[in-house]
Parts: C-alpha cells; sequence; structure tokens
C-alpha cells in the first residue's frame, strides 16, 4: 500500500497510509451458525483463561452473544442456530464444531474429554440439515478453532489442540492447500486466537505466538499483514469475524481497529466479557457455513 511520509508535531517523521490509496471494501454475505449460551459457564479448566472460581453470569453471556448475532443480522447475514445441551458448556464456541467449505462438512474430534461430545452433536446438525459430504475424521481436530480458511488455501494450527495428522486429512478431504502452523502461547491455544482472516488474501496475526519457522511462513505468505501488538493479541482482539469489510472484533483492541480502519475496514467493536472467562470471543462463537 502507497505510503505518505506526515512531519508530527515532535519533529520526528512517520508513515501514514494514504488515505486516497485505501482500498474499497465490499461485504459479502455470509451464513453463519451459531449456539446460544444457555448452558454456558465455566466449570472446568482447559486453557489458561478458564477459572471455574471466578464464577459466570449466564444472563450476561447472553445477552453478550444476543448482541453480537443481532449484529450480523444487522449486516445483512443470515445465522442458523444449533440447540445447545445441557453439560456441554463450551457449545457456544460454535466455530470448533466443524470446517464446512464447499458445501463439505470436515467434522471435529475435540482433544479433551469435557467436550468430546460436542463433534457427534455438531456432525447431527449437518447431516440434519441435508449436507451430504459429511467426514468423522480420524485426528483431533477442533474446526475453525485451528483451520482458517483464506481464499482457497487453509491455514492449520496445531501445537495445543488439533493433531497434525489431522491437516494432511483435510487436504485430503477438501483437496486445497494447507499450510501447517505451530502454536507456542497457551494462552493462544487455537489458531483463532492468534490470527484472523479478514479477506481472501489477507489476514492480521501476532507473530509471537507461532514459533520461528511458522512465523517466517506467514510472512513469506502475508507480507502485509496486519500485526497484532501484545496488548492487542491479549485482549482477544484476533478472535475476530470478517465479512470483507466489517470486522467484529472485541473493543478492547483498540489498537487493531485504527489499524484496520487505516486499510479501508469497518472494525466494530463488541464486548464478549463473559465468554471471555472460558477463552473465547466473537470468532469462537462463529462457525462459518461455507456452502457450494
Ligand atoms: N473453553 C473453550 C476451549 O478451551 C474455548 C474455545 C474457544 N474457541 C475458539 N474457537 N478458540 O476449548
Amino acid at each position: 500500500m502507497p505510503v505518505t511520509d506526515t512531519i508530527s508535531p515532535t519533529g520526528s517523521t512517520y508513515r501514514v497510509p494514504d488515505p486516497a490509496a485505501r482500498p474499497v471494501r465490499t461485504a459479502v454475505r455470509r451464513r453463519l451458525l451459531m449456539c446460544r449460551p444457555r448452558h454456558y459457564d465455566v466449570t472446568y479448566s482447559i486453557n489458561p483463561w478458564m477459572n471455574p472460581s471466578h464464577g459466570t453470569d449466564t444472563a450476561l453471556a447472553l445477552r453478550q452473544w444476543e448482541r453480537v448475532r443481532d449484529l450480523y443480522l444487522e449486516l445483512g447475514h443470515s445465522v442458523e442456530e444449533i440447540s445447545p445441551i445441557e453439560g456441554l458448556p463450551d457449545m457456544v464456541f460454535a466455530a470448533n464444531g466443524a470446517t464446512v467449505i464447499d458445501g463439505k462438512v470436515f467434522g471435529a474430534r475435540f482433544r479433551h474429554a469435557e467436550r468430546t461430545a460436542e463433534g457427534p452433536a455438531y456432525l447431527r446438525w449437518f447431516e440434519e440439515h441435508g449436507y451430504q459430504e459429511l467426514l468423522w475424521p480420524e485426528h483431533i481436530n477442533e474446526g475453525e478453532g485451528d483451520l482458517l480458511t483464506v481464499g482457497r488455501r487453509i491455514l492449520a494450527g496445531t501445537g495445543f489442540r488439533t493433531d497434525i495428522r489431522a491437516h494432511a486429512e483435510a487436504q485430503e478431504f477438501f483437496g486445497l492447500p494447507v499450510t501447517s502452523l505451530t502454536l507456542v502461547n497457551p494462552r493462544h491455544y487455537h489458531l483463532d486466537t492468534a490470527l484472523a482472516v479478514l479477506s481472501d488474501d489477507e489476514i492480521m496475526y501476532y507473530p509471537e505466538a507461532f514459533t520461528p519457522g511458522s512465523r517466517a511462513a506467514l510472512r513469506s505468505l502475508f507480507p502485509d499483514a496486519v500485526i497484532a501488538s501484545a496488548e492487542d493479541a491479549a485482549a482477544f482482539g484476533l478472535n475476530a469475524f470478517s465479512d470483507g469489510r466489517h470486522v467484529l472484533l472485541p473493543t478492547a483492541a483498540k489498537g487493531l481497529q485504527a489499524q484496520l480502519r487505516a486499510r479501508g475496514f469497518e472494525p466494530i467493536g463488541v464486548e464478549l466479557t463473559e465468554l471471555l472467562k472460558a477463552g473465547g470471543s466473537v470468532k469462537c462463537c462463529t462457525l462459518e457455513l461455507r456452502d457450494r
């Protein structure tokens, strides 16, 4: 992107994107699957954000979640809902339920016993909604938590949850190139907590969440990516949903919002503070139904 040099009041020179060079962003209407947090709670701990003794407010979680769902509808997206199941408090994190590309459903198989029942529950939803090509996978993968689609490529996380063998399984199933990325920071245990897809060829990410080799791979694939600060990454700012124009992300991620605006996106801050107590936010609650 072209940049102009600007003289700051202190006399130093810094570079800001030239507003005239900002790309015009077009939103693409999406079909999304969400799960109402009716049975949401933090009753166990499978990531460093979760502390069952802190207490959660399910009514507040519901209101915050409804706000996100309403925003999607206001933006013109359609939202399907899967019925929440009692005893599966993390089922609200629909992104983990499967990966859907070209109408093909790659089922999720969870790492922790607390969540294993969610995999078949989500797969059943797809069976009941007319999806014909479904795969119950051999290896552990936590859906779009670790398998992110960027155009016709899949970025796949491993290190904490998804088994690296699931990456090859996904490549065979979808027939799309899969790039493996290794996560190293337990607070960024899923790829969608460290990297977000903005458009068919743009991403934003937090380099420190990855091994040096994965960082180098990301740099070579996406040299112009938006780079998140430690502060924005810690605020879960990368757990974002983009329709190509509007980017929904946690309100607290102020730096990312400014960077997105400078690139012509429209960031929309949302408050999902209750769900953050389970280590989840906007993207975690949202599964994209990429139908054929
Ligand atoms: N408590 C859930 C877990 O640890 C949170 C999942 C968040 N989902 C996501 N797509 N990152 O599995």
